[in-house]
């Protein structure tokens, strides 16, 4: 990974009399320095230096892009802010269900109202939405203000596409089909400085009968080890002590390379990393997950004691329409495996009701589940039918009254589960990284454990980004009470 510095100086030597080299990143660099001309322009004309704010919906993938999006911006002389009426405003979207499509075409109208007011404000869209040809279409048509409009597949692109857009007054549109590329080396503002993702790979291959990513993604590409990790020093030497390693599929990162390398192996090498305090990854499909991997989490000591684990549906009839390639009691048995050899793991799960054709007999397998598997917590989802999935062509969609009931008795037997399992954890010591001052008690600080439970506690300030002993006094049901231990 590119230094900040070292990132300064080939800027600096980009000659933009020369026509823009072909090979990436360098394009980009030479694109940056172009950029800065433009922003340079716009801060002449307002008379201060124009604002820049990066909107994030969906999952920890996009929000990693939208830190290079922000690295971007920042490189080209924009400031940072946090509000939407910045002067150069970019949604980063999802469409892995339809309310967040929903959602977006809220904000584009309140976009379109404070562009009215700011004829200097420019307003730029990209992410997963815009790979899904009818939002497209949908956009295109009913909002003809937006001024630049991107995918996922060229997002290394953007500072281009920034120069494209400053050079057009009508809408910039670049859409790809899909890539087999990964380009390394942009630059990336990252949002916390004790804490970042970091991808592994990209793309899904899995095509779950439901789910749109694999279209709006592409094919799965891994990142070589080599990067990873250096990476991960060079995140470390800035002072990050905890990461998070992603993919849509981690467990079957590194198949394609060559030498093909295992999930495990990568998290072995990470291991090693001096100063590097804590690990977690996202997200695990069960299909895949070897006994290598639960072997490497049981005896790390950097690897945080919290598994995601999807389960999607516990009727095995279910699970085979939706493609997930594992039965009920297959995935009740890996559960079994991985407790007994990680007793103190929290295990939290994604779980989705109304899958066409699901009966209550089926909804009743998934609360078996729930139940047996003792889940720590769960995220649960209406179906969304999307466009060009098998699923969405399926025959038997459930009606929206029925799926909002099963789904309400879904949702009471993961509260009830959850609210067992913390109520068993014990008080005692524990090691937290303190993220922030508390939101409601400000004299309070936050931390986050490594089964991912969050502890309060009185603190300064100062410690944020800091692991710290603490002594957990109090079980809250969902949190914890405690205080700092400082040792004589
Ligand atoms: N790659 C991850 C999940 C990515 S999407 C995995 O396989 O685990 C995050 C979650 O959204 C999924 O786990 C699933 O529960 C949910 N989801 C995906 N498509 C959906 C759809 N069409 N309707 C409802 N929920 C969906
Ligand atoms: Fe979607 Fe399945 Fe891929 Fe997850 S593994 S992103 S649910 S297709
Ligand atoms: Fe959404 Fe794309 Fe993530 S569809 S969940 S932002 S991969």
């Amino acid at each position: 990974m590119i230094s900040h510095e070292k990132l300064q100086e080939l800027i600096e030597d980009v000659v933009l009399t020369d026509p823009a080299p072909e090979n990436e990143p360098m394009r980009q660099y030479y694109y940056i320095k172009k950029a800065r001309q433009y922003v340079e322009a716009e801060r002449v004309r307002l008379g201060r230096t124009p604002t820049c704010c990066v909107v994030t919906f969906g999952c920890q993938m996009n929000a990693r892009d939208s830190e290079k999006l922000w690295g971007v911006l920042q490189e080209a002389g924009y400031a940072p802010c946090q509000s939407e009426e910045a002067d150069f405003l970019i949604y980063n979207t999802c469409t892995v269900r339809d309310n967040a499509n929903q959602r977006l075409y809220g904000r584009l109208g309140y976009a379109n109202s404070m562009k009215k007011k700011n004829p200097h404000k420019r307003v730029a869209l990209c992410g997963c939405m815009m790979q899904e040809p009818t939002a497209l279409e949908k956009i295109k048509k009913s909002y003809g203000f937006v001024d630049l409009i991107f995918g996922t597949h060229n997002l290394y692109r953007f500072p281009e596409l920034l120069c494209r857009m400053f050079e057009n007054r009508r809408t910039v549109i670049d859409i790809w089909e899909d890539t087999d590329r990964i380009v390394e080396d942009l630059p990336i503002e990252r949002k916390y400085p004790f804490k970042s993702g970091i991808n592994i790979m990209f793309g899904c291959n899995n095509f779950c009968s439901y789910c749109i990513v694999p279209y709006v993604r592409g094919r799965e590409r891994s990142r070589r080890p080599e990067e990873i990790l250096a990476e991960i020093r060079q995140l470390v030497q800035e002072g990050v002590v905890e990461i998070m390693l992603l993919g849509q599929n981690v467990n079957s990162y590194g198949k394609n390379l060559d030498p093909p390398v295992t999930f495990a192996q990568l998290l072995e090498q990470a291991e090693q990393i001096p100063g590097l305090e804590r690990i977690r990854f996202m997200t695990s499909h069960p299909k895949d997950l070897s006994d290598e991997l639960i072997e490497v989490m049981a005896k790390s000591r950097k690897i945080c004691r919290h598994l995601h684990l999807p389960l999607q549906s516990g009727s095995t009839r279910i699970l085979s329409l939706m493609n997930r390639r594992y039965t009920k009691e297959q995935y009740l048995a890996l559960v079994e495996k991985i407790r007994a050899r990680i007793p103190d793991i929290s295990l939290t799960t994604d779980i989705i009701v109304g899958f066409p054709g699901e009966t209550a007999a089926d909804v009743e397998d998934t609360i078996d589940v729930i139940r047996k598997a003792k889940f720590d917590n769960a995220f649960t989802f209406l179906y969304s039918r999307r466009a060009g999935t098998p699923a969405a062509a399926m025959e038997n969609q459930v009606p929206a009254r029925e799926a909002q009931k099963n789904f309400d008795r879904v949702l009471e037997v993961v509260q009830e589960t959850a609210r067992k399992q913390v109520a068993r954890m014990e008080t005692g010591r524990a090691k937290a990284l303190v993220e922030e001052v508390n939101g409601t008690d400000p004299t309070l600080l936050t931390g986050r454990l490594s089964n991912n439970i969050l502890v309060h506690f009185p603190g300064d300030p100062s410690l944020i980004g800091r692991i710290v002993e603490v002594e957990l006094t109090e079980n809250r049901g969902f949190y914890f009470l405690g205080h700092q231990v400082v040792e004589p």
